[in-house]
């Protein structure tokens, strides 16, 4: 993407990965993009980088405002290599003794990964630093994403660069939200749901730090995907909904099946859990990507997991899903097991015990029915629905 104003002598000079549909085991079937931003003032300041195989591009898209020899700041909010990657050729091509401002965890981690001694410069919490007629103030924002985290404020246009935060993985050339015609806050709830759930309560007092002290925030412009330029309080707003993690009256049923039987469970469940007036969604593990479960299960008050028993074992899926689940700590849920068996008949116990580690309450022991239902298994089932959606609803 060609580099694009976003204020008076305020550029964004990052690239768009179109081809990515995997980022680091997350789906995006939109692609991406690793934004970068460059501030001409009487010192010129590049905040942020791209991931290394882009550095070429990164670095013609400079080109095309300023040479990047005359860079004399950089700025890395994060260490994570899709903003970090391109930095040591950077560094060598501007100049290694340029200072490099960032967080003391920044310093520490950015050493670790590149094994450089950089002119670093550590910035404090709320600490600023004039760049002639403008000015920058660092804020820190541990967890949003990595511990070295940090946002950059430019003052005198409003501008918030944001690093992870408020990003979505999605690859476009609309450069703003309220100009694209797809649903960007979809995009955005994906990637707090995949990347950030986990810090929840850091995220919301962080937000609500930088809330306090009423900045004048025109424009919020992340790492990936699109700028916020109309009502950015929205995406705000958003955020600290999101870390609140107050459940809708929704349930999402997780499942694997080997000969359909854990199928015709699953969906006997949902049919009784939309008898009771709740949304229900089921999702087959092998047919939808852990990344888009998280999605959905993000705002469900009841997640039911399903699972035949293989091996002694609960379905290597169901595993798989409920691990990853587990790393991202959703609050305020409620869940349920079921599942077809043979003869041991282990995985609803499994993953009724796994649910409570996880912070899911169980609502009973789970459902279990013996190889194929037959009508009165399926009526169970039904009722099991039933009493699953009357559950959220008193919930
Ligand atoms: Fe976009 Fe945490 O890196």
């Amino acid at each position: 993407m060609k580099p694009y104003q976003i204020a008076d002598n305020v550029y964004s000079v990052g690239v768009i990965d179109w081809n990515i549909r995997d980022f680091h085991g997350y789906t995006v079937p939109n692609g991406t993009s690793y934004n970068a931003f460059l501030i001409l003032d009487e010192k010129t300041v590049l905040i942020d980088t791209v991931k290394k195989q882009f550095t070429s591009e990164f670095l013609d898209n400079i080109s095309e405002i300023i040479d990047p020899k005359k860079i004399d700041i950089v700025v890395s909010n994060h260490t994570e290599m899709d903003h970090s990657g391109a930095l040591p050729h950077v560094m060598a091509k501007i100049g290694a003794d340029k200072p490099l401002y960032c967080s003391k965890m920044g310093k520490k981690n950015l050493h670790l990964h590149f094994k450089q001694n950089w002119n670093f410069k550590e910035v404090e919490n709320y600490g600023e630093l004039n760049i002639g007629k403008k000015n920058l103030t660092f804020l820190e924002t541990r967890m949003i994403h990595w511990p070295d985290s940090m946002f950059t404020y430019l003052k005198e246009d409003g501008i918030l660069f944001s690093s992870d935060g408020f990003g979505q993985h999605y690859a476009g050339l609309e450069k703003y939200v309220d100009k694209s015609s797809d649903d960007i806050f979809e995009y955005a709830k994906k990637y707090f749901a995949n990347i950030l759930l986990l810090y929840s309560p850091k995220i919301k007092k962080l937000i609500l730090n930088i809330s306090d002290l009423n900045l004048n925030i025109k424009t919020i412009c992340p790492d990936h995907g699109l700028l916020w330029r109309k009502n950015p309080e929205k995406i705000i707003e958003a955020y600290i909904k999101w870390c609140d993690q107050i459940p809708e009256k929704k349930a999402v049923i997780i499942y694997d099946t080997m000969w359909n039987s854990t199928k015709i469970i699953a969906e006997k469940i949902a049919e009784g859990i939309a008898e009771a007036g709740v949304a229900v969604k089921p999702l087959k593990l092998r047919k939808t990507h852990r990344s888009d479960i998280i999605a959905e299960l993000f705002d469900a008050k009841a997640v039911i997991v399903g699972s035949p028993t293989m091996n002694n074992n609960m379905f290597p899926t169901v595993a798989d899903i409920l691990t990853y689940i587990k790393g991202l700590k959703p609050q305020n849920k409620i869940g349920a097991a079921f599942g077809s068996y043979g003869w041991s008949g282990e995985a609803v116990k499994q993953i009724t015990a796994e649910l409570q580690s996880i912070g899911i309450e169980p609502i009973d022991e789970g459902l279990r029915l013996l190889y194929i239902p037959d009508a009165e298994g399926e009526n169970r089932a039904f009722e099991y629905g039933k009493k699953i959606g009357e559950a959220v609803k008193s919930a």
